[in-house]
């Protein structure tokens, strides 16, 4: 008897399973359909909207006029649900074009430098060459773009593609300059590093893995990925000191990967709820994140003689009341910009004696310039001390000493989803000396570049 009931409860427990499974099955083809629906109600929500603003110059107006009266007819007529998807579907195209000749608005205005097309879908990141000649793309076409921007102003920018077996969801350059580093989306919703290195054949070059890393992340997404070259190690006399590619997840922790070989070096735990942003200083020795508590952690990657020594909590960037939505590191590492839901954006100095315990002091503490509610999604620290913070579409373009906006853009149509300055100043159209220049790539599948505003002072 006794046996009997253990068999049956097991039987039953084996069953609950099953439910449960089939419950998870569900909610996942469930969440899939909203994906796809929210998708096309956002495109067409986004014609409505602007035709509200009514764009009267903008050739493209009357079809999107028409689309939304034909959704009304089609409503008014009793239509079937086929009929809304049809017009939904036409909505999201006449908005397509509007976004279109939206194109010369962005290329009139004074910081404008160029817009970098051919990319079908989503870019997810960019990334520039250590020298700025280069300038590389994750897109979710499967390709990774290497734009030559010798001439960042030309209208005949040429790129060369690198297929990936996966979206790109990251890219940075190798400890040579030349060779590419990207991240995958893997299935189910896992990562994989790549490093691409190039190869001559004939006359053309092309590029093969070099070694790949399945599943980075465990079970876990990327939120973002910073690449860090390194000069290569002999001339500091450090074998392995060599570049770094730091990724973090949405939810859970980061990992520290060598660029030599790919090697895991480290792993750093934010141990937040949720994780908002990534940022690696330019000479990969700072990590910081920003996330859902309020203190900022700040690592430090540290390298001896003998090669890699470890990755220890170094700092805490201790001050604001709400979380952290982004952070930047200036180029040489000496302090931090960062911005908070507590409605203000700090500067920290990081010149400190953290070995001694002395805290990074604050060095301006201001109310963020955006409306209540609102914060920067995502900042970075230009060479000439330029700051760029972004928030959906726009850049703002920030001080660093007053922390006063000198300019605001309606950079892209889209999310922004990375900005680079490159690392060196470069030339610029009519200007004598060379200038700080921003990459801004976005779901609007164009990748823009900019000049500093300190440019034209
Ligand atoms: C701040 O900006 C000034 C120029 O206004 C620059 O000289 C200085 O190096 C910048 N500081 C940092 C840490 O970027």
């Amino acid at each position: 008897m006794a046996e009997a009931g253990a068999t049956s409860s097991a039987t039953q427990a084996v069953l609950a399973l099953f439910g449960i499974s089939a419950a998870v099955m569900a909610l996942y083809m469930a969440t899939l359909l909203y994906r796809v629906v929210s998708r096309i109600t956002k495109s067409a929500s986004a014609a409505r909207e602007v035709k509200s603003k009514g764009s009267a110059k903008s050739a493209a107006a009357p079809a999107a006029a028409a689309a939304a009266n034909q959704q009304g007819g089609a409503k008014q007529g009793g239509g079937a649900r086929k009929a809304d998807l049809k017009t939904l579907i036409k909505q999201s195209k006449a908005a397509e074009k509007i976004a279109a000749t939206k194109e010369d608005m962005a290329a009139h205005h004074a910081l404008f430098i160029n817009t970098l097309k051919g990319h079908p879908d989503v870019i997810n990141a960019a990334a520039w060459s250590p020298n700025g000649r280069l300038l590389a793309t994750a897109c979710d076409d499967m390709q990774l773009r290497l734009f030559d921007v010798a001439d960042v102003s030309s209208q005949h920018i040429k790129f060369k593609w690198v297929q990936a077996p996966q979206a790109a969801l990251g890219v940075g350059f190798g400890n040579d300059g030349s060779s590419l580093v990207a991240a995958l989306r893997g299935i189910p919703d896992v990562v994989h590093l790549v490093h691409y290195v190039p190869h001559k054949q004939g006359g053309a070059i092309t590029f093969e893995p070099a070694w790949q890393k399945q599943a980075v992340l465990g079970h876990e997404q990327l939120l973002e990925m910073a690449v860090v070259p390194g000069p290569q190690s002999e001339a500091l006399g450090v074998p392995q000191a060599g570049g770094i590619a730091v990724l973090l997840s949405p939810k859970k922790e980061g990992r520290v990967f060598g660029l030599a070989a790919g090697g895991s070096l480290a792993e750093f735990k934010p141990n937040s709820f949720h994780n908002h942003a990534l940022a690696v200083s330019a000479n990969g020795r700072f990590i910081c994140v920003a996330s859902f508590t309020a203190d900022v952690m700040v690592w430090e990657v540290q390298w001896g003689r003998d090669g890699y020594k470890g990755t220890p909590k170094v700092m805490d960037l201790k001050g604001h009341k709400s979380q952290v939505m982004s952070a930047a590191f200036a180029p040489d590492g000496s302090k931090a910009i960062t911005a908070s839901k507590d409605g203000t954006m700090r500067i920290w100095n990081l010149a400190v004696r953290y070995q001694l315990q002395e805290d990074p002091k604050v060095l301006l503490n201001l109310p963020l310039p955006l409306p209540t509610g609102q914060c920067f999604d995502r900042m970075a620290w230009g060479p000439d001390g330029t700051i760029a913070a972004a928030v959906g579409g726009f850049i703002h373009f920030i001080d660093n000493r007053s922390g006063k906006v000198l300019e605001v853009l309606h950079a892209h149509d889209g999310r922004i989803t990375s900005m680079q300055w490159s690392p060196v100043l470069l030339r610029v159209p009519g200007a004598d000396e060379p200038a700080a220049v921003l990459a801004s790539s976005s779901s609007d599948r164009r990748v823009r570049i900019w000049r500093s505003p300190a440019s034209l002072q």
